[in-house]
């Protein structure tokens, strides 16, 4: 008989995109699936680490799998990021460490939907959001070959595929990470910076995208006007964009493009310029309204929808009252409100105390998330 394996996901779209790869590993090996964790040889968690929360849901999950079954457990995903040593502390009923970088994109994915397909166009991060723990757990932003991505997507056509998902922590910036790092470079040979201070503690101004605009039609946008010709494709998506590097170009293209989706999910974390700068998010309200102004004249049917943080160190009633504005000015269909969780290693966690009391956290959650996502609109768009 063959081993079984049994692959369990927390986490956004990228992780589910890992394990679809990990899948592949498995069968390419030899393994079949398991119907449930219950029943496998070998189970694979693949971790999510964006809040405490995230971390504390894998550890329920752990010790409860142990007390029902005795599988060899692998973790992977983003609480590798915590080293062997910490790992075999706090979680030590696991087996094998998986390093996340060890997936990569080059293992045929097995998929489980038959229309819609993720295809991973790059990996890690470079934008340090003060916040996040992203760009430690998935290392540099690291772009995915050309052919690869046009290679992938031939093959999903040939299997019947219609709707591709390009995913990455930045789309916008595929293929353009040599000059971020050449920015880097530079301002790291003045010595007073650390890699992961930049840009903001750089004393750049509030718009990076200045520095790293391209002169030429962006790369992203070439690759979706690429995917975009083959005739079987109806639908693309990406994710996730930011508002610093959201270019002109990309708006247009989706305003001529119909095979876009016309939903846009565009994080803004906050309403407030003072708390957007101490996230080292490089852009101010005002960028982030013209972004959508510009999305909603090119095209009405536009849908947009935000992630945002409440009670972020030092955000005061002021700032969140911001942030209340903006959603009522803006109006974005959905979003996804998130209670700040300081994340041990992020420049945020240096830097600020963790001083918003937890039930005015708590509060402000309430309010926002009844503002946009109850009292809002009753129709939703779907999210894949
Ligand atoms: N605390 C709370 N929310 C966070 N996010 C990222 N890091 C944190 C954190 N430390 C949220 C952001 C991001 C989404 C994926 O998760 O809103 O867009
Ligand atoms: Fe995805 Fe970020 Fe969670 Fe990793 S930490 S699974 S990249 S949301």
């Amino acid at each position: 008989m063959n081993k079984t394996y049994f692959i369990k996901t927390f986490g956004c779209q990228s992780n589910k995109s890992d394990s679809e790869r990990i899948a592949g590993d498995y069968e390419a090996r030899g393994y079949t699936e398991a119907k449930s964790w219950r029943d496998c040889d070998e189970l694979v968690v693949n971790t999510c680490a964006i809040r405490q929360r995230a971390e504390d849901r894998v550890k329920g999950f752990l010790l409860n799998a142990i007390k029902e079954a005795q599988p060899k457990i692998i973790l992977t995903g983003c609480m590798t990021h915590h080293g062997a040593d910490k790992l075999k502390k706090l979680l030590p009923m696991v087996d094998e460490i998986l390093p996340i970088n060890e997936v990569g994109f080059n293992i045929a994915a097995i998929r489980k939907g038959q229309i819609n397909a993720f295809v991973p166009i790059s990996i890690g991060c470079n934008s340090f959001c003060s916040y996040c723990i992203v760009p430690y757990s998935r290392g540099r932003e690291q772009s995915r070959p050309h052919a690869d991505i046009i290679n992938e997507v031939k093959s999903l056509v040939k299997n019947g595929y219609q709707e591709i998902t390009l995913l990455g922590m930045n789309v916008n910036s595929w293929g353009l990470e040599k000059v971020g790092i050449s920015l880097r470079k530079k301002l790291l040979s003045d010595k007073k910076f650390t890699r992961e201070d930049l840009p903001a503690q750089a004393g750049l101004p509030s718009n990076q995208s200045q520095y790293l605009k391209p002169k030429t039609t962006p790369p992203f946008v070439k690759l979706l006007q690429e995917i975009s010709v083959f005739l079987e494709i109806k639908v693309i998506r990406f994710m996730s964009s930011n508002p610093w590097d959201f270019h002109d170009e990309l708006i247009e293209e989706i305003g001529r493009n119909k095979k876009i989706d016309r939903y846009v999910h565009l994080p803004i974390q906050s309403g407030s310029n003072a708390v957007l700068q101490r996230m080292n998010r490089g852009y101010t309200r005002e960028d982030y309204e013209k972004i959508v102004a510009k999305l909603r004249k090119i095209d009405p049917q536009i849908t947009i929808g935000t992630d945002i943080i409440v009670g972020f160190p030092g955000e005061n009633k002021e700032e969140f009252q911001e942030t209340l504005d903006l959603a009522r000015k803006i109006k974005w269909q959905v979003a996804f409100v998130a209670i700040y969780s300081p994340r041990p290693g992020t420049a945020a966690w240096r830097l600020y105390p963790d001083d918003v009391p937890f039930p005015i956290k708590k509060k402000r959650w309430e309010i926002l998330d009844k503002i946009i996502n109850k009292d809002n609109l009753p129709e939703r768009p779907k999210i894949v």
